[in-house]
């Protein structure tokens, strides 16, 4: 079973319903009715993004993108490859971004540098989790559901090698599954 390879839960699936639910009541009252495209970031937000839009109370476009970076931590000019582009022209649109976790930042930072070269009416960011002491490229998030420590995740989108996406809670994946 999926959890048995789980050290520890971190959030179970009702304080992540909850936090959900927080994060588009926000997200509701701070667009005061204007529309937003909400980008869901594949494929480890695909869970997260398909739960907040049911929370946001808006007219909402949903729209998927798949990117990879090529960023060098240690230039601010990485570069981001799109293995799939959005099908939305976001010119003149209120953007959201919405991603699982925000680790070194260095994905988020090059897509959000590409993505402003679209000319968005605003471009904003929303993450259910963020490892702060792993950022090497800083990143703002607007809407961050939690700080967690450096520990490798698992759950509610997030993958070891393609298996967990589907664990409804967020947990630390035991060592023993990766170090055999
Ligand atoms: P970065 O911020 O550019 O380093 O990359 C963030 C991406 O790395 C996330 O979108 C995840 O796909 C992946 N990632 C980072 N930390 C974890 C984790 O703890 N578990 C699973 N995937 C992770
Ligand atoms: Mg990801």
């Amino acid at each position: 079973m999926m959890m048995d390879d789980v050290e520890r839960v971190l959030f179970t699936p009702e304080e992540i319903e909850k936090k959900v639910a927080e994060l588009g009541r926000r997200i509701t009252e701070d667009y005061d009715g204007e529309d937003v495209v909400v980008v869901g970031v594949l494929k480890g937000a695909a869970v997260f993004t398909t739960d907040l839009v049911r929370k946001i109370n808006l007219p909402v476009q949903l729209d998927f993108i798949v990117a990879s970076s090529y960023g060098n931590g240690a230039t601010t000019s990485g570069t981001v490859k799109i293995k799939k582009d959005l099908d939305t022209d976001i010119k003149g649109r209120n953007v959201l971004i919405c991603e699982d976790i925000i680790d070194t930042g260095t994905t988020m930072a090059n897509l959000l540098k590409m993505l402003r070269t679209r000319e968005p009416k605003s471009l904003r960011l929303c993450a259910i989790l963020s490892k702060p002491s792993r950022r090497i490229d800083e990143v703002k998030i607007d809407y961050c559901g939690w700080e967690v420590p450096d520990e490798f995740l698992v759950g509610y989108g997030l993958d070891y090698s393609e298996r967990y996406r589907n664990m409804p809670a967020i947990g630390i994946l035991k060592r023993s599954v990766y170090e055999k």
